[in-house]
């Protein structure tokens, strides 16, 4: 059993990591390496990756790296939360073992031009309405990979579309990651924990509460039943519009791996939603 040091070390340079992580590697032949990536303004959500992460008994290493390239909106870029301090100091109670932290400059030099592009996963629900997003993650996912070299990825479901598109890029490109996959934590409402929720107001926090429960409305109506995806959605939509939800970027039933519309809904099948309250935008999902 590895013993875990309470000495968060934190690597901020590429090429510092890699030299580490290979040293690391060479000392501790039979210990995984763990990556979870994040991007930081850690919540209890990130937190339950790095617990998933700890049964493994690791080399833990968490990534903080707000990727430029995967925002389509740059006003989202800007906003988006940096909670730096209180981050470390959740890191070090969980006895992490390093934060890789790299800057922008690092990662993206000023010749950098290579995208990676899982061509088809990327067409549905998010990707249709954020272009390019899916590329960005895809690319610095990959490149984390590289540098940290992980026996051991671990990623959320609350981001589905993001770890369908990264289980299907780890297959096609022959990459030897076991990628985990961690449950969605929610606030005790149900609302699913997000770095943006914080930027929510006061009226559309509490607006924001009724998005997981007309998910589990519409689960409970299948389970009565109905098993028409349009009628189905058509019920949602009444629904979050009966509760001041106006603004639905869309609303999917899917299979989990292909990511195509259902049209018959099935067990297993993911309802998947993107709704804006002001100007944030918040993703959820529920299994039937
Ligand atoms: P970020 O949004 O910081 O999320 C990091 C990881 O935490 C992702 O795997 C995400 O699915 C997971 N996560 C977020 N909220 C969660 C919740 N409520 N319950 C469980 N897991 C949750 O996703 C990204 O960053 C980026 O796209 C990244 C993969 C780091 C690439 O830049």
């Amino acid at each position: 059993m590895l013993k875990r040091k309470n000495s968060l070390k934190i690597l901020d340079k590429t090429s510092k990591a890699k030299i580490i992580i290979k040293k690391l590697k060479k000392e501790n032949k039979n210990i995984p390496i763990i990556l979870v990536p994040t991007m930081g303004a850690l919540h209890q959500g990130h937190l339950s990756l790095i617990k998933k992460a700890e049964k493994y008994n690791g080399i833990i290493i968490v990534s903080i790296f707000v990727n430029p390239i995967q925002f389509n909106d740059k006003n989202d870029l800007k906003n988006y939360p940096n909670t730096l301090r209180a981050d470390i100091e959740k890191l070090k109670e969980l006895g992490v073992d390093y934060l890789f932290l790299p800057t922008v400059k690092d990662i993206f030099n000023s010749s950098f031009q290579t995208t990676v592009s899982v061509n088809e996963l990327q067409k549905f629900l998010c990707g249709k309405h954020r272009p390019g997003h899916f590329n960005g993650v895809s690319t610095i996912v990959l490149k984390l990979f590289n540098i940290i070299n992980p026996d051991i990825a671990v990623f959320g479901r609350k981001d589905f579309q993001q770890l369908a598109i990264i289980k299907r890029m780890v297959i096609d490109l022959n990459l030897d990651i076991k990628i985990l996959e961690g449950e969605i934590i929610r606030e005790e409402s149900g609302l699913a924990l997000s770095s943006r929720n914080k930027l929510l107001t006061k009226k559309n926090y509490e607006i924001a509460q009724n998005i997981y429960q007309g998910l589990m409305f519409i689960r409970s109506e299948f389970k009565k039943g109905k098993k028409s995806s349009v009628q189905l959605k058509r019920l949602l939509v009444t629904f979050y519009q009966s509760k001041g939800i106006r603004n639905i970027e869309y609303i999917n039933i899917v299979d989990r791996n292909s990511l195509i519309d259902s049209k018959t809904v099935r067990t297993g099948n993911i309802i998947a939603v993107a709704i804006k309250l002001g100007k944030i935008r918040l993703i959820d999902n529920l299994k039937f």
